[in-house]
């Protein structure tokens, strides 16, 4: 199953009384295992977690921890780009050349990589001092 279809499949799972906006993520790691999520709604709305939070906790679940390409899609007429927190989780897990395409309902697909989606991010490197 290509990470387009497992992202559109779970999708439809997604819990959104709120937005009504639903997105799918999906993640393949360096082992070839495809890890999905949906986003979950809350109504004490912060408390509501992204597609891309779904499947990173899915992945590490399953004892994983590498993500070697990400792809996520919602019905939008732009591709949906993923929030600050979630630009975060994701370079937590992948190296900053990783592919991650940002994809819509009807076919339109941004392909994008984790440093240009999080540009100069903070990593534990930054908390070394000599
Ligand atoms: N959302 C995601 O799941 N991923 C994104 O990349 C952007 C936003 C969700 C959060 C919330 O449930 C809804 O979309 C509207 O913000």
């Amino acid at each position: 199953m290509s990470l387009r279809e497992a992202a559109l499949a779970v999708r439809e799972n997604a819990y959104v009384p709120y937005s009504r906006y639903k997105v799918g993520a999906a993640l393949r790691t360096p082992s070839g295992a495809v890890y999905v999520g949906c986003n979950v709604e809350n109504v004490a709305y912060p408390e509501g977690t992204c597609a891309e939070a779904g499947a990173i906790a899915a992945m590490v679940a399953a004892g994983e921890t590498e993500i070697a390409e990400a792809y996520v899609i919602a019905d939008a007429e732009h591709p949906v780009p993923p929030c600050g927190g979630c630009r975060q989780k994701l370079a937590e897990f992948a190296k900053s050349g990783v592919t991650v395409t940002l994809a819509t309902l009807d076919g339109t697909e941004h392909v994008t990589k984790v440093a240009e989606l999080l540009p100069g991010a903070f990593s534990a490197s930054h908390m070394e001092r000599t």
